[in-house]
C-alpha cells in the first residue's frame, strides 16, 4: 500500500538529530517548558513575522486559548464554516459560545466571504451578538483573508484563522499565523508541520491576547503559578514535543517545495479527468492534503474500493458537515441551507499527499484513478 501519508520515510531523514535533541531533553531534564519550547517559539516567530508565539497542547487548545484572549462568552457567536474538522466549532460551544455556520467557496473549499452577510445576520436573527469570524485553511490553503477582514472590519468583528493545516502556507507573500488577529495551528503528527504526538500554537501581535493565552495555557496563572489570575487549563506543549518540531522545522521548507512538486505532477496527470485542486490568486499551500472533486453521479465508494485494491489510500475529508452532526444542530446556519457545503461532502476525494511521494508513485495513484473512473462510467 502507498502510505496515505508517509512519516517513517521523514524520520529516517531526520532521526539522527531528533535521537539527539531527546537526549538533551533527557539531560536536562526540564520536561514540562524547557528550553526546546522557548526556542521553538523564537523559531516560530521568525517564520509568521509575529510578535508572540505562544505554543501549547493541541490545536484546539490553541483555539480554545485564543476565544479565551478574545473573551468569548455564551450568547455570543462566530462565524465559521461547516466544512471543516469538529475542532473549529467545538472550541466556540465549549466556552458556551455559538458557532454561526456560514457556507464554503466551491472552488477554495473555504469560507465564501459573499456568504458572511448571510451568516451576521442568521446570527443576530437568533439573538447572539456576532463577535468574531474563524475561517479554515482548508486542506492547506489560507481564505481569502482580503475580503474575510474587510468584512470584518465593516462590522467591527474580530478574525481568528484556524490555520491547523494551512501553516507554511501564504497569501499575498504574508505567511499564515501574520493574516488574521489571531492564528492557531496544529502539531498533529499529520500535519505539515507535525510532532510525536499532540503540539499546537497561536500566533498574534495583540498583547492582550497573548497575556490572556500564556496565562490560560497554566491554569490563568498570575505573577507565579500560585498566583491565579482567572479560570485556565493545562494546555502546554512539553519540550520533547518541541524538540521534535524544532528538527523537523529546519527541513519543512524544503517539504513544503516537495508538497508543491506533488501537487504540480498531480494537476498535470489528473486535470482532464477530475476536477483538481487550484490555488486562489495571490495563496500558495501547504498541501496538507491533496482533495480532487468527483463528478455528482458517480460512485465514490466504487472509486475508493477500486484505487484500495490497486494499493492505493484514500480519505474523505469531510463525509458529513459540522452543521448536520447532532450536537452543532441547533447552532445557526446562514441562510438556512448549505448547499455548496452539502455537495462538496459527496464528491471529494484526498489522494496521497506527502513530501516523499516519488513520481512513479504519483503515476500510479493516476493511473488507477483514472481507470477507476474509466470503469465506473
Ligand atoms: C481545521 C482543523 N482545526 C483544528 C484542528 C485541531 O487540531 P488538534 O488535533 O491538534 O487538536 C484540526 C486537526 O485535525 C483541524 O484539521
Amino acid at each position: 500500500m502507498i502510505p496515505f501519508i508517509d512519516l517513517k520515510a521523514q524520520q529516517v531523514r531526520i532521526r539522527d538529530d531528533v535521537d539527539k535533541r531527546l537526549a538533551n531533553v533527557l539531560d536536562h531534564g526540564a520536561y514540562i517548558m524547557g528550553p526546546e519550547v522557548k526556542e521553538l517559539e523564537a523559531e516560530l516567530g521568525k517564520w509568521s513575522r509575529t510578535k508572540h508565539v505562544i505554543s501549547c497542547s493541541s490545536g484546539t487548545d490553541a483555539l480554545v486559548l485564543a476565544l479565551l484572549g478574545k473573551k468569548l462568552r455564551p450568547g455570543q457567536g462566530v462565524i465559521c464554516p461547516s466544512f471543516t474538522f469538529a475542532a473549529t466549532p467545538e472550541a466556540m460551544a465549549v466556552l458556551g459560545a455559538s458557532p454561526i455556520f456560514a457556507d464554503v467557496d466551491p472552488h477554495s473549499f473555504n469560507l465564501d466571504a459573499r456568504n458572511l452577510s448571510a451568516a451576521l445576520q442568521a446570527g443576530i436573527d437568533s439573538g447572539l451578538e456576532v463577535v468574531g469570524i474563524m475561517p479554515v485553511g482548508l486542506f492547506g490553503m489560507p481564505s481569502d483573508m482580503i475580503a474575510i477582514r474587510d468584512f470584518a472590519q465593516k462590522h467591527g468583528l474580530w478574525v481568528i484563522d484556524d490555520g491547523a493545516q494551512s501553516f507554511g502556507a501564504s497569501f499575498n507573500d504574508v505567511p499564515v499565523g501574520k493574516l488574521a488577529d489571531v492564528t492557531c495551528t496544529s502539531f498533529f503528527p499529520a500535519k505539515p508541520l507535525g510532532c510525536y504526538g499532540d503540539g499546537g500554537a497561536l500566533f498574534t501581535d495583540d498583547d492582550e491576547v497573548a497575556e490572556i493565552a500564556i496565562s490560560c495555557r497554566i491554569h490563568g496563572m498570575g505573577k507565579t503559578k500560585y498566583h491565579n489570575d482567572r479560570i485556565g487549563m493545562t494546555a502546554r506543549l512539553d519540550s520533547m514535543q518541541a524538540a521534535v518540531l524544532l528538527s523537523k522545522l529546519s527541513i519543512f521548507q524544503d517539504e513544503l517545495d516537495k508538497r508543491q512538486q506533488v501537487a504540480d505532477q498531480y494537476q498535470a496527470l489528473l486535470s482532464a479527468h477530475v476536477i483538481t485542486p487550484r490555488l486562489t490568486k495571490g495563496a500558495t499551500s501547504s498541501w496538507a492534503q491533496y482533495t480532487i472533486k468527483l463528478p455528482q453521479d458517480c460512485d465514490r465508494q466504487a472509486i475508493q474500493d477500486a484505487l484500495s485494491a490497486k494499493g492505493v489510500p484514500t480519505m474523505i475529508y469531510y463525509p458529513i458537515p459540522m452543521h448536520k452532526q447532532a450536537p452543532y444542530q441547533r447552532y445557526p446556519v446562514a441562510n438556512g441551507a448549505l448547499t455548496i457545503t452539502d455537495t462538496l461532502c459527496d464528491i471529494v476525494l484526498a489522494l496521497p499527499m506527502h513530501p516523499y511521494l516519488t513520481s512513479e508513485q504519483i503515476i500510479t495513484i493516476s493511473d488507477a484513478l483514472k481507470s477507476a473512473m474509466a470503469e465506473a462510467k
